[in-house]
């Protein structure tokens, strides 16, 4: 029989409840202890309900460590460093852990990522950075069969990502303090990293094109107006005529291949200001003579429900994530949790910890992934393309902190 990973779960909001729904489709991992400030019985009942494993409740990160193969680390990101510093003391004390998973973004600035991978390496623990968009089935499907294609005419020279909804579902994510900024720290890093791997020649490392220039332009369209903000200081405790966060941010990475100098780029564009069905993720990429594109509003299931209907409607999320329409005609997607890359990611971590070594994406890819949103947060602040060739950029990226994340926000959103 299969060895199994008995997981850990740190947090038990919004992202551990889709890993537990990913992990009812994926063998070898079982939920032995869950701990969280809020909601941890919750998530205990369906993890119970569902088979996933003991789903035992701890009260706090070393009482859990105790207990399990690995951890992960689904608590909001400006709790990242506390939370591996006391599994790191866990370990320290005998706790025989094998893994660390982390969820995006690794850390809000690169000196708390540097912090974070520095603790990781002192407590020997293997890593897994969880960026499911990598590991979407239809993304994965595109390169397999264009690979063909790849192989005769040469690799994708343009890639454009996109994720985009109408906002978060929790106060702290407003908060640019608390979270690192807006949505490009908080999407921007799938979509930038999506759009790096599409790019990658196939059997490349992850980190195999090197990126060399950065631009971006952050921008707070929707949620900046009185309307929403009042709206967003009522529902969320966030004041954005104080601290605003970009609700909209659009760039591009440049990347250079390193054995044929080829350039090729990838666009990212990332929003909670969307105003259609719930959340869209959007990629296309063109090589030479071929392409593909993945929207994920397009689902091959499509309800009605008109206005006398309306009223029975529970809860318009069990369509789409961040639905925001409950009548008319709407897309459903049936296995998010799988389209969206959360099975096959976490296939990936309990295979690798069960084998002794890293994920897929070790920590240290989501430390680069930190760097290219630094810089694209610099880029805007500035108003021009960032030279990442540049070791007096590579440097003062190094404690670089958003004025954005400062909560100066409303020096560079409003009034230009
Ligand atoms: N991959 C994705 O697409 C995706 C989607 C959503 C969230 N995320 C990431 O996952 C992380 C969590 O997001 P979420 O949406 O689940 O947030 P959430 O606010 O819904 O849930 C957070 C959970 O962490 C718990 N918590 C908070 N502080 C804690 C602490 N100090 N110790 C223990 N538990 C604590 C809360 O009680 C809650 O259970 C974030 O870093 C976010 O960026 C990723």
């Amino acid at each position: 029989m299969k060895p199994t990973l008995k997981l850990g779960m740190v947090g038990a909001g919004f992202v551990a409840n889709f890993h537990a729904r990913a992990l009812t489709q994926v063998r070898g991992v079982e939920i032995a202890g869950i701990t969280a400030k809020a909601k941890a019985e919750e998530l205990a009942k369906m993890v119970k309900a569902n088979g996933l494993g003991d789903g035992v409740v701890y009260a706090n990160v070393a009482e859990m460590a105790k207990h399990v193969d690995a951890i992960a680390i689904f608590t909001p990101n400006f709790t990242r460093l506390e939370i591996v510093e006391e599994i790191a003391d866990a370990v320290k004390k005998g706790a025989a852990l094998k893994g660390l998973i982390c969820e995006k973004p690794l850390a809000r600035n690169m000196k708390e990522a540097r912090r974070l991978i520095a603790l990781v390496n002192e407590a020997k623990l293997k890593t897994a950075y969880f960026e499911n968009q990598i590991f979407m089935k239809p993304i994965r499907t595109q390169l397999q069969q264009l690979a063909p294609q790849q192989k005769t005419m040469g690799p994708l020279v343009l890639a454009r990502s996109a994720e985009e909804h109408g906002g978060p579902h929790e106060g702290w994510f407003w908060d640019p303090t608390r979270q690192g900024g807006g949505v490009l720290l908080d999407m921007g890093c799938h979509s930038i990293a999506v759009g790096w791997y599409c790019l990658t020649p196939l059997g490349k490392p992850i980190n195999f094109l090197q990126p060399i220039t950065i631009s971006a332009d952050c921008s707070l369209l929707k949620w900046g107006q009185k309307p929403w903000r009042e709206k967003l200081l009522q529902k969320m405790g966030v004041d954005y005529s104080k601290t605003p966060a970009e609700d909209f941010v659009t760039g591009m990475v440049t990347f250079k291949n390193p054995e044929t100098g080829q350039i090729v780029k990838a666009q990212f564009t990332d929003s909670w200001m969307f105003e259609k069905q719930g959340l869209r993720l959007y990629m296309d990429g063109m090589g030479p003579g071929y392409a593909f594109e993945v929207n994920t509003l397009n689902s091959s299931l499509q309800v009605f429900i008109g206005d006398v209907a309306a009223e029975a409607v529970a809860d318009a999320e069990t369509a789409l994530e961040k639905a925001t329409a409950s009548r008319g005609l709407l897309a459903v997607q049936h296995n998010e949790a799988d389209l969206y890359g959360y099975t096959d990611e976490n296939e990936d971590a309990a295979a690798a910890f069960l084998a002794g070594r890293d994920g897929f994406l070790p920590l240290s890819y989501g430390l680069e992934i930190t760097k290219l949103c630094m810089a694209g947060y610099m880029a805007a602040e500035r108003k021009k393309t960032i030279d990442l060739t540049d070791p007096a950029v590579q440097k003062e990226l190094e404690t670089y902190v958003p004025l954005i994340q400062q909560g100066r926000g409303a020096e560079v959103l409003y009034g230009k």
